[in-house]
C-alpha cells in the first residue's frame, strides 16, 4: 500500500529533524580571535588567558559563564554592565581586579570585527537599471 511505503522515509525524516534540533549554533559563540588560535578553559567554557583566573574569581559565583560568552561589549560596555550589576545585583567593588577583568573581557569578548562576521563587503559601483 502506498501509505506504508511513505511511512519509512517519513519517519526517517522526522528522526533526522529531531536530532538536528538541539545542535548549538557555533557562530553565536564565536570568539573575537580566530577560532584555531583560541584555547578554551574546559571548566568555565571561557577563552584561556592569564587573566582568566581573575574573571573566574569575580564573575562565576552568581551566574553561569554563558552570560559572559553570549555577549560582546566594548571596554566601556563591559564597565557599564559591571556598574549595572553593582547597582542592582549586589556585585561587589572589584578593586584592583577590575583592570585585568576588563582587559580580559574587552580582548576576548569585544565586538566582532565586521570582517569576521562572514558577510561580504558592500557592493561597489552597482549599475542599477530602471524597470
Ligand atoms: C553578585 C552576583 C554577580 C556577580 C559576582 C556577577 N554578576 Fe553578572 N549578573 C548578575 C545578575 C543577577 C545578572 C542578571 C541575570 C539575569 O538577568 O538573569 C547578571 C547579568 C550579567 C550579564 C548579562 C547582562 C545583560 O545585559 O543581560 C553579564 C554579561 C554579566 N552578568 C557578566 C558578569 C561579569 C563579567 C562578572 C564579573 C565581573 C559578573 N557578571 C559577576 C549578578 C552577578
Amino acid at each position: 500500500m502506498k501509505l506504508f511505503h511513505l511511512a519509512v522515509p517519513f519517519s526517517l525524516l522526522l528522526i533526522s529533524l529531531a536530532s538536528f534540533r538541539d545542535v548549538p549554533k557555533p557562530e553565536r559563540i564565536r570568539p573575537t580571535i580566530a577560532a584555531d588560535t583560541v584555547k578554551i578553559d574546559p571548566e568555565s567554557g571561557l577563552i584561556a588567558d592569564p587573566n582568566l583566573m581573575m574573571v573566574k574569581a569575580q564573575c562565576t559565583s552568581c551566574h553561569s559563564t554563558k552570560l559572559i560568552i553570549q555577549h560582546r561589549f566594548t571596554r566601556a560596555g563591559w564597565t557599564e554592565r559591571i556598574r549595572w550589576m553593582q547597582k542592582y545585583h549586589k556585585l561587589w567593588n572589584l578593586g584592583e581586579a577590575e583592570k585585568p577583568v576588563l582587559d580580559y573581557l574587552s580582548t576576548h569578548y569585544g565586538p566582532v570585527p565586521a570582517k569576521a562576521q562572514g558577510r561580504r563587503a558592500p557592493l561597489q559601483n552597482v549599475k542599477w537599471y530602471t524597470l
